[in-house]
This record gives structure tokens, sequence and C-alpha cells, in this order.
């Protein structure tokens, strides 16, 4: 797996400082702020989604609309505390395309992804996770430093480096998206055993310590 360059492990704070003024490719210039990430400098799990949405743009935390209420719910049922994890985006920005009142979501490109990934390598290296878990491709594209496909790699833990554990599964949004009930049922249950797979590594960690 490629390595992340393990840069001083600088305070989250000074990063999240420093990041407030990226303008390292253009999407800074649409949106209201940068959303860096959030949560304890001493979280074991760091979550990574794909960008900022509409709500997520506004108020500057990541992961607090639809899909973030998704991941809330998921982390409850595993046993995960979202208070104890570290949750962030590959792409910081919001990138969208306006439409009368509405902003409508853009995926962001490679180049975008990689201008943006210096952000994730800092955060990592601050942090020093026992586990990355990479929600939907674009995550994992910033965590893998490559396309990485979703449903090959889903639900096994992967070796990253310096000890730090990978873990690949879909974005909450694409849950929301399923037009099907029975599906968007039986797919929710697999994100949720999924992330049982964190709150498993967790516990076993706190116990080697
Ligand atoms: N989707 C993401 O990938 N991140 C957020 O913060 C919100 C929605």
């Amino acid at each position: 797996m490629p390595t992340a360059s393990r840069r001083s492990g600088t305070s989250l704070e000074i990063l999240r400082e420093e990041a407030s003024n990226c303008r390292a490719c253009p999407l800074w210039k649409g949106a209201t702020q940068t959303v860096f990430g959030e949560g304890p400098q001493t979280a074991q799990i760091m979550l990574v989604g794909e960008q900022p949405g509409d709500k997520e743009d506004l108020a500057g935390k990541p992961f607090v609309g639809p899909a973030g209420l998704m991941l809330d719910r998921a982390l409850v049922e595993a046993g995960v505390d979202r208070n104890k994890v570290y949750v962030t985006n590959a792409v910081k920005h919001f990138k969208f395309v306006p439409r009368g009142k509405v902003r409508l979501h853009q995926k962001p490109s490679t180049s975008e992804i990689k201008a943006c990934r210096q952000w994730y390598e800092r955060e990592l290296a601050s942090l020093k996770p026992v586990l990355v878990v990479a929600m939907g491709a674009t995550a994992a594209q910033c965590v893998f430093g490559k396309i990485t496909p979703i449903n090959k790699n889903r639900g096994r833990l992967i070796d990253l480096e310096d000890e730090i554990k990978a873990l690949v599964t879909v974005h909450p949004s694409y849950l929301l998206r399923l037009p099907d009930a029975d599906a968007k049922a039986q797919e929710y249950k697999r994100f949720v055993d999924d992330l049982r797979i964190a709150a498993d590594l967790l516990r076993k960690s706190a116990r080697a310590a």
C-alpha cells in the first residue's frame, strides 16, 4: 500500500488553522469555508468521507447533514461512539453547481482529490490512529492514493502503514440514494457490519494498551 508522507505530528488545531486558508485547488472560490476534520486528538479511528455537502459547507463541520444522520445511526448500532472518532473528508471544500436556489453536489475530480490529500496526510500524521475507515470511492482513492474499488476491498482490514489499518466501506449517501426499501435495509445492515469491524478492532487495541 502507498505510504502517506509522515510529516511531524502538528496538532489538529494548527492544521485546521492552516487549512482555513488553503488555495491548493479552485474549489475554495465557491465554497463558504474549509470544512476540516473534527474529533479528539486522541481518536483511534479516523473516518473519511468524500467532501462537505451543502449543510456542512454552511456549518463548517463534517457530516452534519442527512448523510451524517445516517452515519450517526450506524455508528450507534455498531457500538462506535462518534465523540471518540475523528471525522473528516478527502476534499475539504464543497464542490457544487448552482441550480436556482439550490447547490447541487458535484463529485470531486482526481486533481482536486490529489490537491487536498496533503491535509489527509497531515491529519493522519497528527492523529496516528489505529484505523482509517474510507467511506466510498473518493475516500478510498484518497486513503490508498489510487482508485480502489469498494466492493472488492470492503469489509476487511487492510495494512496501510506504520501499523495503521484501513477499512473500506460504502458512503452513507449511497444508502440514502437507494430507491428500493429492501435493498436499502440490506445495504444499511452491511454498512453497520463493516463498522462493527472498527468497533472490534478498537476493543482489541484497548485491551492490548
Ligand atoms: N458527505 C461527505 O462525504 N462528507 C460530509 O461531510 C457530508 C456528506
